[in-house]
């Protein structure tokens, strides 16, 4: 007989939000450090690696292609790379869960071996989009077959070498520019991606640090295939997009005063605190200072009176994750917050357009979905049952609005927290959040 298995949070209001934190490591920095580790000559280490599924997903996949990767017992990841050419075929097809960074990101990879192979993962990730890789990879010389033109599995053929390739995203997405940059490893001839807006540039500052030639002039950012990467260490950062949920609990609760140490503030992840502090959000950056490459501070957050903006356009890929977070701060502000251009978010775990106004309508707020954004009308929060879909972004961000409800706030199909942000429950439970997890059959 099947058996089903979920979890639910229910969030009490009322709760406390003080002390300090470290939130878990970067996910974006955990997947490249795998990656590049693994294609490198020499030891990497890797020092605070998210040890959470969708990064133990990448390295997983690594393991099965032959790379020996130990952890130590104070936590450290010893990758032994295997070089550019060292991996092996793995024996069946690479299961990546719900991780869109990992499929992406490695079928760049995969594009460039000598062996064919199959990737897949869970039913979201089955549904997301990726003729945005498959075709500029098949330009590239690359043989890339996706179930329907488009979604995983997909099927990476053996095939000749790659060649470079100069291309503009005519999406702006982190993802497709670093698919395509790997992809560039091992292409005859140079790679160039041009992007119209900055997304998160970890790989091109993390490629820098393994030693590899990298040029970035403006918006565009080229390679040249045949270099080598040598093994380094890395300090990973704490995700500013798990710190994110903090930031706004912090924000929205009376007398809320919380310190996050050590997380990442990469200027192309910062978004999220440009957008609140434009809401009027009380944040400082304290002891800012760059390792390996990425810039790191101590966040300082109090508790503060919002009102509602129009997100500024060149914002929204700096904060394409928050968008969740940043929906919850607007429903606690004063008047209308309007997004726009974030047409994006429709393919993301969930939907989050969608799934975001339909549960801040069950929660009481006034929230109306557009083809590329939301309109939400800050407003008292009254508290209710919402469903997640599975997407760990939209359970934390709800969970995060129970701190101003007038009743509990119950969140279904949470299990997929686990995906980015291991120990969430008992971290909220710490800062002060009344929050009970129930696992259900
Ligand atoms: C990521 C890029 C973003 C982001 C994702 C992580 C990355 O996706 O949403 O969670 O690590 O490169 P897109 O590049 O598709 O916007």
């Amino acid at each position: 007989m099947e058996t089903f298995s979920t979890q639910k949070f229910i969030v009490n209001p009322g709760g406390k939000i003080n002390g300090t934190l470290r939130v878990p490591g970067d996910k974006s920095i955990s997947h490249r450090a795998i990656m590049l580790g693994a294609l490198a000559k020499g030891i990497t280490q890797i020092n605070g690696f998210l040890d959470a599924e969708d990064t133990n997903a990448t390295l997983d996949a690594f393991k099965e292609m032959g790379v020996p990767i130990e952890e130590t017992t104070s936590g450290e990841l010893i990758i032994h790379g295997v070089g550019l050419h060292g991996l092996q075929a793995p024996s069946a097809p690479l299961y990546l869960g719900n991780s869109g960074t990992a499929i992406r990101l490695l079928t760049g990879i995969m594009a460039g071996q000598t062996f064919s192979v199959e990737i897949g993962g869970d039913e979201s990730l089955s549904r997301r989009p990726m003729r945005r890789i498959t075709e500029p990879l098949n330009a590239m010389g690359a043989h890339v077959l996706a179930s329907d033109n488009d979604n995983p599995p997909l099927i990476i053929l053996d095939k000749q070498r790659l060649q470079g390739i100069d291309y503009t995203l005519p999406i702006p997405s982190a993802q497709i520019k670093s698919c395509l940059l790997l992809a560039g490893l091992y292409a005859n001839g140079t790679t160039c991606v041009t992007e119209p807006v900055p997304t998160r540039d970890h790989t091109e500052r993390m490629l820098h640090s393994f030693g590899y030639p990298i040029k970035r002039e403006g918006r565009r950012v080229c390679l040249q295939g045949g270099g080598k990467l040598q093994g380094i260490s890395i300090d990973v950062p704490a995700d500013i997009s798990s710190a994110a949920f903090f930031i706004v609990a912090t924000i929205i609760t009376k007398g809320g005063d919380l310190l996050l140490n050590h997380v990442g503030i990469n200027p192309t992840r910062t978004g999220v605190i440009n957008i609140l502090r434009q809401m009027g959000a009380n944040i400082t950056l304290h002891n800012q200072r760059n390792i390996g490459g990425e810039q790191i501070a101590d966040i300082h957050v109090r508790s503060s009176s919002l009102h509602g903006i129009k997100i500024p356009q060149d914002q929204v890929p700096l904060a394409i994750d928050e968008f969740p977070i940043i929906f919850i701060a607007a429903a606690c502000a004063k008047g209308e917050t309007v997004l726009t251009g974030a047409e994006e978010l429709r393919v993301k775990e969930s939907d989050r357009i969608q799934v975001m106004a339909d549960g801040l309508r069950a929660i009481g707020i006034d929230a109306k979905p557009t083809t590329d954004g939301m309109v939400v009308r800050g407003g008292k929060i009254r508290g209710g049952v919402v469903n997640s879909c599975g997407d760990h972004r939209v359970a934390m961000a709800f969970t995060m609005a129970a701190l101003c409800a007038k009743e509990a706030i119950t969140i279904e199909d949470c299990t997929n927290v686990s995906t980015s942000f291991p120990n969430f429950v008992n971290l909220a439970q710490e800062t002060g959040i009344d929050i009970k997890l129930v696992n259900q059959l």
